[in-house]
């Protein structure tokens, strides 16, 4: 075994962190930029510094690992189109099921609710699951609580939409709260994808910018939990680096390629 080896062994078994679902150059660069932010050249002296250091060393770790980044209606264009299929929805089924899978901190979720409100569909038709691996990622969302950052300006990434001030309400100068017409469409709940049940009948299922993360081994089993959780004709939406591999191509028919967006077809 190599030191970077027995260094993710360590992370994974002290810290929980599931070294062996990610991308091993993604992992490399993280530890890497750890490992000069300390001054230490080598792998297994960072792995000492994890051992020595305890907490304070892990938890600036962890945080560098976990790649909960996202923004409320990301990439534009797909919210124009996801817009669309929800009207379609409202004209075809009674009650529509939406799950943002991977949903890191809520701004996914809520943003498809606001923006089935936005669109003008009964919110009592409409119900979103939405999961995540990640536990602080999750109390986060069920917060809902937003503040703009050097980076990141929430009044911007809500200006998707015409009017958020129905659906937030501004805590000073720079944060916002999803308000309760929003929150009461979603629910959230912990789910790995790579390791849990497959749910099922689900109308649109969001599963973007997970993938890209994760070892090459694991995405088929993430699309393959995906699928099966679509109801013939249900709709699903990746992340817009993504691709469907190879061996669930068959299941799903392209309806928008440019934007990742595919419908269930029938198993044959
Ligand atoms: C970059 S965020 C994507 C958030 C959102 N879907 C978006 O596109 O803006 C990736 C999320 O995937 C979650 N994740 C990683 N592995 C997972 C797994 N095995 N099952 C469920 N969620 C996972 C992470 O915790 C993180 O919140």
């Amino acid at each position: 075994m190599t030191d970077f080896q027995t260094l993710l062994e360590f992370i994974e078994t002290e810290t929980g962190f599931a070294t062996s679902y990610y991308d091993e150059s993604y992992l490399d660069r993280r530890v890497s930029a750890r490992m000069r932010r300390r001054g230490v050249e080598e792998y297994a002296g960072y792995l000492t510094l994890l051992e020595e250091d305890d907490d304070d060393e892990r938890a600036e770790l962890l945080d560098t690992l976990s790649v909960n980044v996202t923004e409320f209606f990301r990439d534009e264009k797909v919210w124009t189109a996801l817009r669309d299929v929800l009207l379609e929805l409202a004209d075809t089924v009674r009650s529509i099921d939406i799950w943002s899978a991977a949903c890191a901190d809520g701004r996914e979720p809520y943003s498809l609710a606001m923006l089935a409100l936005d669109a003008g569909l009964d919110p009592r038709n409409v119900s979103i699951l939405a999961t995540d691996i990640d536990e602080d990622a999750l109390a986060r969302a069920r917060a809902g609580r937003y503040e703009s950052t050097r980076t990141a300006d929430i009044s911007d990434q809500l200006g998707f939409l015409d009017n958020p001030q129905e659906y937030v309400d501004r805590e000073g100068d720079r944060a916002f709260v999803v308000n309760d017409r929003v929150k009461d469409l979603v629910t959230f709940e912990r789910h790995d994808l790579i390791t849990g049940d497959p749910k099922s009948g689900f109308d649109l299922v969001a599963c973007r910018n997970v993938c890209i993360y994760i070892d090459k081994q694991y995405k088929l089993p993430i699309l393959d939990t995906v699928s099966k959780s679509l109801r013939e004709g249900g709709h699903l939406v990746l992340g817009q680096t993504e691709t469907l591999p190879g061996e669930v191509k068959e299941r799903f028919e392209a309806e928008d390629p440019r934007i990742r967006i595919y419908s269930r077809v029938a198993d044959t």
